[in-house]
């Protein structure tokens, strides 16, 4: 077991938001996590992260509890987070954007790596984050979380805003990724591309996990998708 959250509940102000979540990620695993709009989703990986504490429940890393930690002790332990929205500094310039992920990075291949991933980003690196297009944007939002070389990456809606060209390529990068040895959870609103990569997807209504299923078990289920998201896949 990678990581735990068991009977999570987090607040903000007064708002329960998340209402008792219990999920596992394995190594090596690709889980993708679905809901509608509002259930939480964004709010656990802000847990997670340790942006938001929760009231209660458990985070566990390997066999570490985790719960109380600061978020950059998050980070340095091994997770690292691509937010929904990419979260550049629009005025910065792409290296500069880089840089903030490599505090933490250990030895000196992490750009190697990066540019191996993402061959144009070599020739971006002196542009302000801000001018690029958004598939050149969310390139540069998964480098500077994978220079911290995590043992897992959390992935918030990574395809909002990218043409389908690049939706294919981020769905090939996720995969290379996870091939080498990153674990992956995926919050993503693009069934297909979900299903598409994960090994296995937690179901989300209302700040609580209300089913689980591996990729198999759900060929053919459209029932599954229309009662806890409301499209067919
Ligand atoms: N900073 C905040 N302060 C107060 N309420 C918030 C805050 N962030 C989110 N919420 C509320 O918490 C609930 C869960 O939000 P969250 O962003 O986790 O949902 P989500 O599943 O990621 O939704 P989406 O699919 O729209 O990204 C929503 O009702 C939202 O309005
Ligand atoms: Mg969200």
């Amino acid at each position: 077991m990678l990581v735990r959250l068991e009977d999570i509940h987090t607040y903000y102000g007064k708002s329960h938001v998340l209402q008792g979540v219990s999920m596992e990620i394995r190594k090596g695993e690709i889980v993708g996590l679905l809901g509608r709009n509002g259930v939480g989703k964004t709010t656990t990986l802000n847990t997670l992260m340790g942006f938001v504490k929760p009231s209660s429940g458990k985070l566990i890393f390997k066999d570490t509890d985790f719960t109380s930690y600061p978020s950059h002790k998050i980070a340095r332990m091994g997770i690292s987070y691509v937010p929904q929205g990419r979260h550049l500094f629009p005025k910065m310039t792409v290296l500069e954007n880089l840089k903030t992920g490599m505090l933490y990075a250990s030895g000196n291949g992490g750009l190697d790596r990066v540019f191996e991933l993402f061959p144009n980003l070599k020739r971006l690196l002196n542009q302000r984050a801000g001018s690029l297009s958004g598939g050149e944007q969310q390139a540069v939002a998964i480098s500077r979380a994978i220079l911290k070389n995590p043992e897992i990456l959390l992935l918030d809606e990574p395809t909002t805003g990218l043409m389908p060209l690049f939706v294919n390529s981020l769905l090939e990068i996720v995969r290379r990724l996870n091939e080498e040895g990153m674990t992956i959870l995926l919050v993503e609103e693009k069934v297909p591309f979900v299903l598409s990569l994960s090994h296995r997807i937690y179901f989300m209504v209302k700040g609580r996990v209300e089913h689980s299923a591996r990729k198999e078990d759900l060929v053919g289920q459209t029932d599954i998708f229309l009662e806890y998201l409301g499209v067919h896949p």
